[in-house]
């Protein structure tokens, strides 16, 4: 593997536990002004400094993180649909690989739709990002979506997309979890991390997906509304830490939650008149 290419994996996989904690805020190229993340560098940057890396668009890149910030960017590359048409898959590369280097990114990211009516052309589109990703040593990370229908997430299915993803020469893929998720691991020959899905009924739920996650295989998460959409994010962050990179219990994560909650801010006191 080309240096460049190996460095900025690396980056985004801090030495240590060898694992990720990916933020993701990318939500807004199909959502829009998804719930919490209207004001995006409002909900990112308190983040910033506990994630191993933020996976976004380069519009919130550049309007909303400050070219100071340190943190590995992903850079979400594919869209051209939104949730007001029932079919998400109908995708296209709409970030060049030129401007990824620009903007000194980690990875590309895009979304592959397999099994979907535009199944091929999202496929075309991870072969083609490959091609530009080796030429410029800029890792490409696959998303095996499935836009709207979110019962296809089981392992038969999501091991075939992954494995697809991997065949096609994804050097990262990020997919769900399921039950029976350590077979999806064990058939995809690339580094998987995992995404968290709509916002669950409890932290502890999302602790407990993450700890699966982690014990059966996953190379880390790539969160987003089970992080931001909570009460408090920075808190959740906190606690997903734990479990990724010191192999925390859920319970002893929840312990972090809540102490983290119960961090009072330092204000400074009201000046005197
Ligand atoms: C879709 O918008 C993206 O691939 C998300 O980055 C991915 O689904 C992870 O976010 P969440 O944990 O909210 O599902």
């Amino acid at each position: 593997m080309d240096w460049g290419l190996r460095n900025r994996i690396t980056r985004m996989f801090p030495s240590g536990s060898g694992r990720s904690v990916m933020l993701a805020v990318d939500h807004g190229y199909f959502m829009g002004p998804t719930r919490n993340l209207e004001n995006a560098a409002a909900t990112i940057l308190p983040l910033l400094p506990h994630a191993d890396a933020i996976a976004l668009t380069r519009g919130i890149l550049r309007t909303s993180v400050p070219p100071t910030a340190t943190t590995p960017i992903v850079l979400r590359v594919s869209g051209g649909a939104t949730i007001l048409k029932d079919d998400l898959s109908d995708e296209t590369i709409t970030t060049s690989m030129e401007e990824a280097v620009r903007l000194n990114v980690a990875a590309v990211a895009l979304s592959v739709f397999v099994g979907s009516s535009h199944e091929h052309q999202s496929l075309a589109n991870l072969g083609t990002l490959v091609d530009e990703g080796e030429a410029y040593g800029v890792p490409v990370l696959a998303i095996t979506a499935v836009g709207k229908e979110l019962e296809k997430r089981d392992a038969r299915y999501l091991a075939l997309a992954c494995r697809v993803s991997a065949e096609l020469g994804a050097h990262l893929v990020k997919t769900y979890y399921c039950e029976g998720f350590s077979k999806v691991v064990d058939s995809c020959p690339v580094p998987i991390v995992v995404a968290g899905g709509p916002k669950l009924d409890s932290i502890e739920a999302a602790l407990t997906l993450a700890h699966h996650a982690i014990d059966e295989g996953a190379k880390g998460i790539d969160m987003g509304r089970n992080i931001w959409q909570s009460e408090h994010p920075v808190a959740m962050l906190k606690a997903l830490r734990t479990i990724v990179h010191d192999g925390a219990t859920v319970r002893e994560a929840l312990t972090t939650f809540h102490a983290a909650t119960a961090e009072i801010p330092l204000v400074a006191p009201p000046a005197s008149r």
